[in-house]
């Protein structure tokens, strides 16, 4: 993010606290309450009219203004601020009914109905025209009320439309790739279509990859992903200059998903586009739950740069979308909410205000439940807006950066989970996600960076699973390392190209050198078969036949059973005062723990925690501010960090001044 700007508002900095308000799913009366309600919780800000085109435009070209300038006035009127989406995100039944063409298509060629919600192709110019349309007419509208401190563009893009495999997605991604390779001489290289007779000899016969008699291409299925997340963008971009030339004082942002899965926007890409970083993050089961909310938190806040960013959305309960439904207990939704803040989050904000009636989220939890405010629910999020309110001098303050970082790359984990590999069970962002944990645990701050962070200022740097290594990449690695850095990579990496070529001569073949080992077979693992280490931990997944090709490196721990007995499993070279390490089998956060320790040790990270305290909390720091965040349910004695509270109750936060 080259200059970032923040909401267009006067006052004094504050965190900002709010959520979705949908004033259109119910009747005038219930506003005022509404508002009331806001004001007692101590919300700052809402995000108005995401879903409201069908209200907005009840027939093509009919605009109606007057419930949204009122609901603007009111809120205004209250001192709430508006962050006004450009309520493009679902279009209304009477335009998918009159242009059935901006529907979008699956890879099987079934049609994507309007019933739900986001039913438009983003390279459909029909949509394109309605919907700029509307932004402009918003825009024009809004562009004097002082109530409006940002703009919302769509919401969530991609979260339901991301794969498109429609005709007007074929006719873009061609044009996508004629700017991209300029001649079909240099595409049919780079996809390797000497392969299966797939020479292409006109530009018209290129298609997504849509199903197809066995594996498409891989070089066509991964310069689709790129092409998908890219046609998004070049949505995002067309609204956004319609905002800067009718409102060029209001920043605008789109609200980004950095979360579990969802894995097809390469945010890394988008983050410069918007004026600030917002995100949605929602908590997904599973024994990782609280590691993730970090990580996602971390990594939005270097998406970021590091400079405050917005919580869109999350939750003050359970969600309506996973199998089973389970409401947050006591204390999580203060504690989720803050370790947000703690990675550089200046507004937390909620999907949604009101508890709807009806409709496919009315089992989703919000600010103001169906109990009403005089519930446990309505007190907790009151009791949080009040905590803010005290914290409003964090406003501004960057993240600190920490002395390790996690490398995360969107089209490596796009090539590394491409079918027809030596395993299809290899999860990138879990990989990720385990030496995250694996760092908490050790009570090490990590950050989670993509690609164009300053690789260079930190002194470890872990690249989990990263396939693609394009030649400058591998020689800024390289560099790094030299510098004194200290690289850990894992299995899998430096494996291809930007074009999902294998770098051939021996695996990892752009890292061989860098790491002194060199492989020549992959030995995945079958599902239940693990692999024992000399230093008592255990593989799953993946195993690599390593051979040394350098006497400067160490081994620092070797297969103990099968075929590869007596053979380096992890491995590390040291150069100069840098050194570059191997990780080849999935060790889980606690086979990576003794690894990572005497990584740590030789590049001379300490852990930031007392050692009673490591695995139990999670120490995160901007600037004066340090949070001390229970990841626990169990309470914890804290005092060996010096806040005033000795004791984190369960699930608890402290925050301490320095
Ligand atoms: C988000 C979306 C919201 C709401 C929420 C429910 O994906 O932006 O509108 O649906 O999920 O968790």
């Amino acid at each position: 993010m080259s200059s970032p700007r923040w909401l267009r508002r006067a006052g004094a900095p504050r965190l900002e606290f709010g959520a979705d308000y949908n004033p259109d799913q119910w009747p005038r009366a219930v506003w005022d309450e509404d508002v009331q309600h806001m004001r007692t919780a101590g919300v700052t800000i809402v995000s108005l009219a995401i879903f409201s085109w069908a209200k907005l435009e009840p027939a093509e070209g009919e605009y109606d203004f007057a419930w949204l300038d009122d609901a603007i006035d009111l809120l205004h009127a209250n001192g709430i601020s508006v962050d006004l989406a450009t309520a493009t995100a679902s279009p209304p039944p009477w335009l998918t009914a009159a242009y059935p063409e901006i529907l979008p298509v699956d890879r099987e060629g079934h049609t994507i109905w309007p019933g739900g919600r986001q039913q438009w192709r983003p390279t459909s110019p029909i949509f394109r025209e309605h919907a700029l349309r509307l932004v402009r007419a918003l825009a024009d509208r809004y562009k004097e009320h002082p109530a409006v401190v940002a703009w919302h563009v769509s919401n969530e893009l991609g979260c339901h439309n991301v794969y498109d495999y429609s005709d007007d997605a074929a006719r873009a991604f061609r044009v996508w790739l004629r700017d991209k390779y300029a001649t079909l001489d240099e595409l049919n290289d780079a996809w390797g279509t000497a392969f299966w007779s797939q020479r292409y000899t006109a530009w018209d016969e290129i298609i997504p990859p849509r199903l197809a008699a066995t594996h498409p291409n891989p070089g066509q299925q991964l310069d689709f992903k790129r092409f998908s997340s890219d046609a998004l963008l070049a949505y995002l971009r067309a609204e956004k200059e319609i905002l800067r030339e009718i409102t060029p004082d209001i920043p605008v942002t789109t609200n980004f998903m950095v979360m579990g899965e969802t894995k097809g926007m390469d945010y890394a890409a988008w983050a410069d586009e918007v004026d600030f970083v917002s995100n949605d993050h929602y908590r997904l089961p599973g024994p990782q739950s609280v590691d993730e909310l970090s990580f996602s938190a971390n990594l939005t806040g270097n998406l970021a740069g590091g400079q405050p960013w917005f919580l869109m959305e999350h939750s003050t309960s359970a969600v309506n979308w996973q199998p089973v439904n389970v409401p947050k207990k006591d204390g999580e939704l203060a504690r989720d909410s803050l370790t947000h803040v703690a990675h550089g989050a200046d507004a937390v904000c909620f999907f949604q205000w009101r508890q709807s009636r009806a409709g496919a989220e009315k089992y989703h939890s919000a600010m103001l439940p169906h109990a009403g405010a005089d519930s446990d629910l309505f007190r907790a999020v009151t009791a949080l807006g009040a905590q803010l309110a005290t914290l409003s001098e964090l406003a501004g303050t960057p993240r600190t950066r920490a002395r390790a970082a996690i490398l995360f790359d969107w089209p490596s984990w796009w090539a590394s989970e491409l079918d027809s590999h030596p395993t299809d069970r290899l999860r990138y962002r879990q990989e990720a996600l385990d030496w995250y944990t694996t760092f908490l645990n050790l009570g090490v701050r990590a950050d989670v960076v993509p690609l164009g962070a300053p690789l260079e200022e930190y002194d470890v740097l872990v690249a989990p699973v990263l396939h693609i290594v394009p030649a400058d990449l591998a020689k800024r690695l390289d560099a790094y390392v030299s510098a004194g850095g200290h690289l850990v990579t894992t299995y899998f990496s430096g494996i291809v190209d930007e074009h999902d070529h294998v770098w051939l001569g021996g695996y990892p073949g752009a890292l061989r050198d860098l790491l002194g080992i060199r492989i020549e077979e992959f030995a995945p693992l079958l599902d239940g078969e693990t692999a024992p280490l000399s230093n008592g931990t255990t593989g799953t997944l993946w195993t690599d036949r390593i051979d040394l090709t350098d006497p400067a490196v160490d081994v620092l721990a070797s297969y103990e059973t099968g075929e590869l007995a007596g053979r380096p499993a992890v491995t590390r070279r040291a150069v100069g005062n840098g050194s570059a390490a191997y990780v080849s089998s999935r060790l889980g956060p606690e086979g990576l723990a003794p690894v990572l320790t005497t990584l740590l040790e030789r590049a001379g990270v300490p852990s930031d925690l007392p050692a009673e305290l490591r695995g139990k909390v999670e120490l995160a720091q901007r600037g004066d501010f340090r949070f001390v965040l229970n990841r626990t349910d169990e309470p914890i004695d804290i005092s060996a960090l010096g806040a005033t509270e000795a004791t984190l109750p369960a699930r608890g936060v402290a925050v301490i001044r320095a």
